[in-house]
């Protein structure tokens, strides 16, 4: 059993994933965290051969130390949520498809379903899910408990309606904090290339949930009028974090052009304005009745309609999104 203290800021501090770190890093030599963290290299070594554990006051010290040394980082997998206040925008579509596309080009790709509809959960064969990320958010289950393998490099949190009491229970309960979900990925020893959050069609605490664990976003938006109030609502929420957090301001990856129909006068009309003033994907998603019709069978595109448009567009869009990857 490994020991797991939480701290006075409600940072859970979890000895396997220390263990892992030091292991990873083998540039932090023992005799250096002797000094710095005053444990001494006789110990560090035992626990490490699996011989011994760290105390509660052992961990609280190493961890102050490691922290310099990015043990909050989530690993290295680029974490991205997919969010728009409005319903009906491709936000899911985009997150299964996309996660897939990249995960059948050799990432390792975790999606999490942080919609109460669990729509996303559905299209991955997942109707009622034993263990959810509720279970993650407010009880105390570990990423282990929750994640299900869906097929090779393609791991899913599920939900269902129950993600409800999340925020029923973070309105009423305020010592929940909303860097919850990144203190848990942070604690996660699978490392995938990417992490993709599919969020709810509103904005609710669970989208500062997202957020908080969030390095970027994308944002589907259609063409339209209606557009703008998406856009516009998506960054006023993500100005709202990067002030209150501004040490890691949080990025658009990019607007992502859905439902294209270049020949239409509304495209005409919407989507060089929004090119001119955005990021924006080079990659547009083109109206594509296979595309509906495969949310509707909850299918991913490439496996309905591998020949479609989408299935391409989408395949063009996860090589944007290998090509954006900084390392
Ligand atoms: N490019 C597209 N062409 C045609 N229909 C689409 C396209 N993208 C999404 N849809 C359809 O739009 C609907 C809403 O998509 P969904 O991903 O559930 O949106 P959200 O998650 O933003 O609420 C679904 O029926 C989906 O099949
Ligand atoms: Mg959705």
């Amino acid at each position: 059993m490994y020991n797991c203290i939480e701290l006075k800021d409600n940072t859970m501090v979890n000895e396997k994933r220390i263990i892992s770190f030091l292991k990873k890093n083998d540039f932090l030599k023992h005799s250096k965290l002797e000094q710095m963290a005053g444990l001494s290299q006789g110990l560090i070594s035992a626990v490490l051969a699996g011989r011994k554990s760290f105390s509660d006051a052992h961990l609280e010290k190493l961890y102050a130390v490691l922290k310099n040394f990015g043990i909050d980082n989530i690993l290295n997998s680029t974490v991205i949520s997919v969010m728009n206040n409005k319903g009906g925008v491709a936000k899911t579509t985009t997150t299964l498809n996309l996660g897939t596309a990249l995960a059948r080009s050799g990432k390792k790709v975790l999606l999490i379903d942080l919609d109460p509809q669990g729509n996303l959960s559905q299209c991955l064969g997942i109707d009622e899910p034993v263990r959810e990320l509720k279970s993650l958010l407010i009880e105390d289950a570990e990423l282990g408990d929750v994640k299900l393998k869906i097929e090779d490099n393609l791991t899913l949190i599920p939900s269902s309606i129950k993600l409800d009491e999340v925020t029923i229970r973070m309105n009423q309960d305020r010592t929940i904090p909303n860097s919850v979900l990144r203190q848990k990925l942070a604690q996660e020893e699978e490392e995938f290339d990417y992490i993709f959050i599919d969020l709810p069609p509103n904005l609710s605490v669970l989208n500062y949930v997202a957020l908080e664990a969030s390095e970027s976003v994308i944002i589907p938006v259609e063409p339209g009028k209606l557009a703008y109030n998406g856009l516009d609502g998506a960054k006023l929420v993500i100005d709202q974090i990067n002030r209150m957090n501004s040490s890691n301001p949080l990025q658009i990856l990019g607007v992502l052009i859905i439902k294209a129909a270049p020949n239409e006068k509304i495209y005409k009309g919407y989507v060089p304005a929004i090119r001119a003033e955005e990021v924006v994907f080079k990659t547009e998603i083109p109206v594509d009745a296979h595309l509906k019709q495969s949310i509707e069978l909850t299918q991913n595109v490439f496996d309905y309609a591998p020949k479609s448009k989408a299935a391409k567009a989408y395949k063009d869009l996860a090589k944007e999104v290998m090509s954006l990857k900084k390392n």
